[in-house]
């Protein structure tokens, strides 16, 4: 079977095996995240557009959609997307503001696609193994995010474990995260966060928060 359709099928038996704060990712206060979009992005000034590459059932959606935001939700399981909309639709319905989306973020994205005022990634580029994966979710980024653009890349660190939902994973130091960024690409805040996971074990991250100049 075809890569893509391997993890396609790996990831939505997870999510349709597992309920949401069973997941190893599971993150119940989203507060590190705000901590550093809050920083840089006023929500009420304008409406921003929202790129989440693999946004699984992350509770992050539930209060861009409270802070107004335009979202782009994309994963490369329907499952999560399913489960993700069955939650959604009870908090709104305004099909203008909320663009789903079913894909390898490793391949090229569809040119419908909005450009993105913000991309914000958690867990998702460090499952990406190959050099043309790497390099082909990097161009997604540079072709969808606007000028003075918002990049936040919180991934497992060089500290990390180097398995997640029983894939391995390319873990990131802060020099690499600059480098494949390029010098489009400012980078504004990072750091090195322990997230605690459910089971209680602790899984080092590095956040990035980048502005394209
Ligand atoms: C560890 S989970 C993190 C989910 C979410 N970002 C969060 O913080 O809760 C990784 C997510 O990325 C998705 N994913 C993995 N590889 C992907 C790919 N190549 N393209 C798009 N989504 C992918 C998975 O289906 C899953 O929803």
């Amino acid at each position: 079977m075809e890569r893509s359709k391997m993890l396609n099928k790996h990831w939505d038996s997870i999510f349709a095996d597992k309920k949401d704060h069973q997941l190893g990712w599971y993150e119940k206060d989203i507060n590190q995240t705000l901590k550093f979009i809050d920083t840089t992005i006023n929500f009420s000034v304008s409406n921003h557009t929202v790129f989440l590459p693999g946004v699984g059932t992350s509770l992050l959606v539930d209060e861009l959609i409270m802070r107004g935001a335009n979202l782009i939700l994309n994963d490369i399981s329907e499952e999560a997307l399913n489960k993700l909309k069955i939650r959604i639709n009870k908090i709104s319905n305004d099909k203008n503001k909320i663009h789903w989306l079913h894909h390898n973020i490793a391949q090229r994205l569809p040119i419908n696609i909005p450009l993105c005022d913000v991309w914000i990634d958690r867990a998702v580029l460090h499952f990406l193994l190959t050099e043309d994966d790497i390099n082909g979710y990097f161009q997604n980024l540079h072709s969808f995010v606007k000028s003075k653009g918002y990049v936040l890349l919180a991934e497992f660190s060089v500290y990390g474990a180097s398995k997640c939902a029983g894939l391995e994973l390319h873990r990131y130091s802060l020099e690499e995260m600059t480098e494949r960024m390029g010098i489009d690409f400012k980078l504004l805040n990072y750091e090195n966060y322990t997230f605690i996971n459910p089971s209680g074990n602790s899984r080092p991250y590095i956040y990035t928060l980048f502005q394209r100049q």
